[in-house]
């Protein structure tokens, strides 16, 4: 089925922790390169430095940690209720460190997006970069997908690609990754945006480009 614009272009930003990605998208918007609001921030963790750059934006945000909500669906429930009433039609993850839970992928299926510091499917999980240097690859990178159950799967939206030098730390390496995060995620966001598209196989294409 091929995806309608998103008529209102509002955003929901999950946070949990520096939110250098949340700036990319508040510094795109800014810019007029993202056409788009973001309607609520909202951090799983109250010391996200992330929140500061919502407040300095004049963007409401909301705290919802799991460890008050002992029940996991209760927790993504709660999510869900703050993202409608802000009146959320696309939730983007930036540096989101929890696994979606049902209740927030029945209500924005296909309308969830991550950023990942890696070439997916290579390394998911935790220290993606860490785990790039440790395999020895020359190459990594950035991809932005929609969100599945799975973790960091899903259809993928968008990729770059990063070399790894010989002499990268894990530090060096994930600030270049970073760089390109930046450039992908408010892209990918304009691109599923404007709607026209379609889920083929693993990937997110344009819904009139060839088979
Ligand atoms: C980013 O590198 C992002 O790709 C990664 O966490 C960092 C958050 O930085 N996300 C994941 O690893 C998700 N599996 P930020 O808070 O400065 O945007």
């Amino acid at each position: 089925m091929t995806s309608p614009a998103f008529p209102a272009r509002r955003l929901g930003v999950l946070i949990s922790g520096r939110g250098s990605n949340l700036q990319a998208i508040i510094d795109a918007i800014g810019a007029g390169t993202l056409e788009a609001t973001i309607g609520i921030v909202i951090s799983s963790r109250a010391s996200a430095p992330g929140l500061a750059r919502a407040r300095a934006a004049g963007i409401p945000s909301a705290v919802i940690a799991a460890a008050d909500h002992p029940h996991r669906d209760a927790c993504d429930a709660a999510i869900v209720d703050r993202l409608r009433a802000a009146g959320v039609e696309l939730v983007c993850l930036a540096g989101y460190m929890r696994l979606v839970g049902r209740p927030l992928l029945e209500a924005y299926p296909e309308r969830i997006l991550n950023i990942h510091p890696s070439l997916l499917p290579s390394f998911p999980g935790l220290e993606a970069q860490r785990q790039a240097l440790a395999h020895g690859v020359c190459v990594t990178g950035a991809t932005v997908h929609l969100v599945d159950a799975g973790l960091d799967a899903g259809p993928i939206v968008a990729q770059a690609a990063v070399p790894v030098h010989d002499d990268d730390t894990a530090e060096s390496l994930a600030a270049r990754i970073l760089v390109q995060e930046h450039r992908i995620y408010p892209e990918a966001i304009a691109f599923i945006l404007g709607g026209g598209w379609t889920v083929r196989g693993r990937r997110v294409v344009k819904a009139d480009a060839g088979a």
